[in-house]
């Protein structure tokens, strides 16, 4: 998607129909002022549960709960105008029954104004897909590493490493685009596996850490501006390094505090309140 002004918010059902065409471009988003600065060019905001680990320091997304995702979720739908919010709906809130998942996702659609939730899964979770898409809710899916399940997979591993593993991955995909989601996210595969599977469903594949044949890529926009540096994924291209220069500002800042050089009061206001 170019920087072209749009007008009107892009629905899940042009993202549907992006299968094949121009790429699909995603960007992780937790707060207002970043959502204002991604916006304009990407075409879905994705309210992540990595979130957990980036924002909050967390080990894994496990601990983090619907209410901080429909906190963020409405941080984000302030902050956009054009690009198709997507919640990540986290660990616990959809497994347990359709009607979990129902009341939840609901919920979340509801109380943030966000255009669809992600759930992780694949054919466990086909009829709960179903049950959702039926009852008005749009679904991304998010199959292959599924890191709410990193703890029954063993560590943060790349998926598809053998032919079972790789059938099994190729069923989830097939599973998820049978059960109506609009697009699935494919994660941390292992090479043609993204690619094969972009070529055998007819949803988008959104990759990360997949294939360059996926239909799209989601990032996680920390890793890609360099303000998360726990580990980087092998994947990963930074775009810009703002941790040293977010360094070098807190310095320069403690230095005109300590020596008394900062500007004075009077100089401090009447700045134009922002526009839009
Ligand atoms: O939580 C998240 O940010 C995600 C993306 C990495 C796809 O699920």
């Amino acid at each position: 998607m170019s920087t072209e002004v749009r007008s009107k918010r892009i629905t899940t059902r042009d993202i549907r129909a992006r299968k094949g065409a121009q790429p699909i471009v995603a960007l992780t988003a937790y707060t207002t002022p970043i959502a204002r600065l991604l916006d304009p060019h990407v075409d879905i905001l994705l309210v992540g549960d990595s979130l957990g680990m980036v924002l909050y320091g967390m080990d894994t997304t496990l601990g983090v709960t619907l209410e901080m995702m429909i906190n963020h979720g409405k941080a984000v739908m302030r902050g956009s105008r054009a690009a198709c919010v997507v919640i990540d709906m986290p660990f616990g809130s959809y497994q347990e029954s359709r009607e979990q998942a129902f009341r939840n996702c609901a919920r979340a659609m509801a109380e943030t104004g966000a255009g669809a939730v992600k759930l992780e899964g694949g054919r466990e979770l086909a009829d709960t897909i179903r049950f959702l898409v039926e009852r008005g809710i749009p679904v991304m899916a998010h199959i292959g590493l599924k890191p709410q399940a990193v703890h029954v997979a063993g560590g943060f591993r790349a998926q598809g490493r053998d032919d079972d593993e790789a059938a099994a991955i190729h069923a989830d995909a097939r599973a998820v685009a049978d059960a109506g989601a609009f697009a699935t996210v494919v994660e941390g595969t292992i090479e043609p596996l993204a690619r094969q599977i972009t070529e055998a469903i007819t949803i988008p594949t959104i990759g990360i850490g997949a294939s360059p044949a996926c239909d799209g890529q989601v990032l996680v926009i920390d890793d890609v501006i360099g303000t998360f540096n726990d580990f980087i994924p092998k994947f990963v291209k930074r775009y810009a390094e703002l941790g040293p220069l977010i360094e070098e500002a807190a310095q320069r800042y403690a230095a005109e505090v300590r020596a008394r050089t900062f500007p004075a009061a009077e100089h401090c206001f009447g700045v134009p309140k922002r526009q839009g």
